[in-house]
């Protein structure tokens, strides 16, 4: 039986931010580590990835950065290209869906369909901003949620209670490019009439056929996926406009379209097409041989990916005819980072293109971890702490140990040539027998999409090696049976040679070392379990230390720099209802000098004050204990409301206000005159 052919994908990451860890642990790291094996083994695969440069998450990123939304997308897939490259993923190609080749692509697909009758025209309305003279993506909406009447709710989603909004649910609806209430107007669109394509995608995901012919093993796609599209397809599936109007993104190819571009959801996933028609162009092959005929297709992806992959695209391709549908679709599930999600507003992310900056030298450090924790099955999280323990005593103790204990002992002894073997014991042969076991259980499990099972069983290697050298103990034995200790040695190179192989998929960088320390002729899966990999007689390079251990010091830096760099997801509250200069002139603000301070006994936030105002002394209990300490503010000048009535906190009369600035991150601010005002100023 020859061996299946593979298209490999990876999510199109947006072109609107750069990546962090937990889109790595969830997509990139793991296709990165499937098609690395793959190749081992001897696969033709295809490794396919690209940026997706349209949609309204860019068009609004360069609205917040004020810029272009071309700006916007060169510069990220720039950031984002480099830390694929950094990081040691091999992509055959990284493209980009703003390139002149997709716009033709998906132009192309788009009327494939077209022509076929597999859109239907429907006409709606929809929010349009008359002073911009746009129809409004649901983004480009705010207003009040009806379920929990947050204000600023977004026309498709609550970020404040969760709830999945349409932009006719918000009350009180704005548009965010002119801050005016939206008119409705009617629009017409292509739609895709998903409805008519329950059956088959019911029988083809459930049991993997596709006009009864087996296409993938349904026990193969992730419980997670299956559940979900199923519920998918059970609530009713809908038209689904395949059009928007918009001035960024694919035009749609067809007259009297004008101002109407493709759905980002269409033209991204026909990325990978496209990508690829790159990549066989630049290369002398043929772009059909990669989506057409007997071939698997695996789309890598995040769980919030899954019905576009399992549902949408698969209706699209298979519309289109002719191409082939994925056999599998991998979804993990989200990670998060010291308790909390990684959140790209607030800045609560562990950048990789920055990690990559400050450890350029321990990528298979990280890759070790993410992969160690990655989010298979359910949510999981990253800690700085745990990233440090598995390094330590995972990479370092037991890896780094092991190899380097077989490296310096064969220089030491033999000036670094590898050692024949006598006789085998029975000890010997037990060892020699496990490590030829090894292979077929990492092999499983690496196309069952364990990765993290697969990982540990290629570490169990090294363990095994590190537990044979520590029974045997060849440098006690050294001096009372040289000949003994060859054959110790020997082994123990031999199991370093098959972790040379089995860690490839890995830890690429760690692994070439080895190769090249053994001078390992070669390393292809075929060599795993093999117990001759190492040519005696071959004379052995030390590779140094192959994993520094991680200090707490790293730990402790690595989650202030995260404190530091978050921002408090404060939304700075809208202009209050307007008043007359009478109301204004009605408080009485001042300039005061604090003359004494004391902490609010069992009340962390407050300061009893004591304030010279020029006309008296007053006490003032002041919520700043968390920013201010009273040494700190006794002799301020600072503004004061005079006229406040008087209240009652924690017992103590306050007969006043002092008035703090606040920035996004929560931090308080006196308003301090400059220099040469004191107590007694007035404040206007
Ligand atoms: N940009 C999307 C995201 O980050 C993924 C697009 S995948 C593709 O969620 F198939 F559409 F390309
Ligand atoms: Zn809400």
């Amino acid at each position: 039986m020859s061996l299946a052919k593979y298209t490999v994908t990876a999510a199109l990451p947006y072109a609107n931010g750069p990546l962090h860890l937990g889109h790595v642990a969830g997509v990139y790291l793991p296709a990165d580590i499937f098609v690395r094996f793959l190749r081992l083994k001897g696969h033709d695969v295809a490794f396919i990835c690209g940026s997706d440069e349209h949609g309204a998450a860019i068009t609004l990123r360069a609205k917040k950065e004020g810029t272009t939304p071309q700006e916007i997308v060169d510069k990220y897939n720039a950031i984002i290209g480099k830390s694929f490259q950094d990081f040691n993923i091999g992509f055959d190609i990284f493209h980009r869906t703003s390139a002149e080749i997709h716009h033709q692509t998906s132009q192309d697909f788009f009327k494939v369909l077209y022509e076929k009758g597999k859109f239907t025209e429907e006409t709606s309305e929809q929010y349009y901003d008359e002073e911009f003279q746009q129809f409004l993506a649901d983004r480009y909406i705010t207003g009040e949620c009806p379920k929990c009447q947050n204000p600023s709710a977004y026309g498709d989603q609550c970020e404040k209670c969760g709830s999945a909004l349409s932009p006719t649910d918000l009350k009180n609806p704005v548009s965010t490019l002119s801050g005016k209430t939206p008119v409705m107007r009617q629009t017409s669109h292509w739609y895709l009439p998903m409805q008519n394509h329950e059956e088959w995608l019911k029988e083809w995901i459930k049991d993997g056929k596709l006009d009864g012919v087996q296409q993938h093993n349904p026990k193969e796609w992730k419980n997670q996926v299956v559940g979900q599209c199923m519920s998918w397809i059970d609530g009713g599936l809908r038209p689904r406009a395949m059009t928007r109007d918009l001035d960024w993104g694919v035009k749609v190819p067809l007259p009297n379209a004008e101002g109407k571009v493709l759905y980002v959801w269409l033209d991204a996933p026909i990325g990978y097409i496209s990508a690829t028609k790159q990549w066989a162009q630049d290369n002398n092959k043929n772009w059909e041989d990669y989506w057409k005929g007997d071939r698997k297709l695996v789309h890598f992806i995040g769980k919030d990916n899954i019905v576009f992959h399992a549902i949408i695209f698969p209706i699209l391709l298979k519309d289109h005819g002719d191409l082939i549908l994925p056999d599998n679709v991998p979804a993990y599930e989200f990670l998060n980072l010291e308790g909390d999600k990684f959140s790209t507003s607030r800045n609560w992310a562990v950048w990789l293109h920055e990690y990559l900056e400050r450890y350029p030298n321990k990528v298979d450090e990280l890759k070790y971890v993410l992969t160690s924790i990655a989010p298979e099955t359910k949510d999981a999280e990253f800690t700085w702490k745990e990233y440090q323990t598995r390094i330590n005593s995972e990479l370092a103790d037991i890896l780094g140990n092991f190899v380097n204990r077989a490296l310096v002992l064969t220089n030491k002894y033999y000036e670094g040539a590898i050692p024949a073997a006598g006789n085998f014991t029975d000890e010997d042969q037990k060892v020699l027998d496990e490590v030829k076991a090894f292979p077929a259980k990492i092999e499983s499990l690496l196309y069952a999409y364990k990765l993290r099972d697969a990982q540990a069983e290629a570490m169990n290697l090294a363990r095994l090696g590190n537990k044979y050298l520590a029974d045997t103990e060849p440098w006690k034995l050294v001096k009372t049976d040289p000949e003994r200790v060859k054959t110790i040695m020997h082994i123990a190179l031999q199991i370093t040679g098959n972790l040379a192989v089995v860690l490839q998929p890995f830890l690429p960088n760690t692994a070439e070392k080895l190769k090249q320390a053994l001078k390992l002729a070669d390393t292809s899966w075929t060599k795993a379990g093999a117990i001759d990999i190492a040519s005696v007689g071959t004379i052995i390079e030390q590779p140094g230390i192959l994993f520094e251990k991680i200090d707490d010091s790293l730990v402790e830096a690595e989650i202030q720099f995260l404190k530091d760099a978050q921002v408090a997801n404060k939304a700075f509250e809208p202009v209050k209802e307007e008043i007359t200069f009478e109301d204004f002139t009605k408080m009485d603000i001042r300039l005061g000098t604090i003359l004494e301070a004391e902490k609010v006994k069992k009340a962390d936030k407050l300061l009893k004050l004591l304030v010279d105002t020029g006309i008296d002394k007053r006490t003032v209990v002041s919520g700043i204990a968390e920013h201010y300490t009273p040494e700190e503010v006794v002799g301020k000048t600072v503004q004061i409301l005079l006229n406040l009535a008087p209240r009652k906190i924690k017992g103590i009369e306050s007969q006043g206000m002092i008035l703090m600035a606040e920035n996004e991150k929560g931090e308080l601010s006196f308003m301090a005159p400059e220099k040469g005002f004191g107590a007694g100023g007035d404040v206007r």
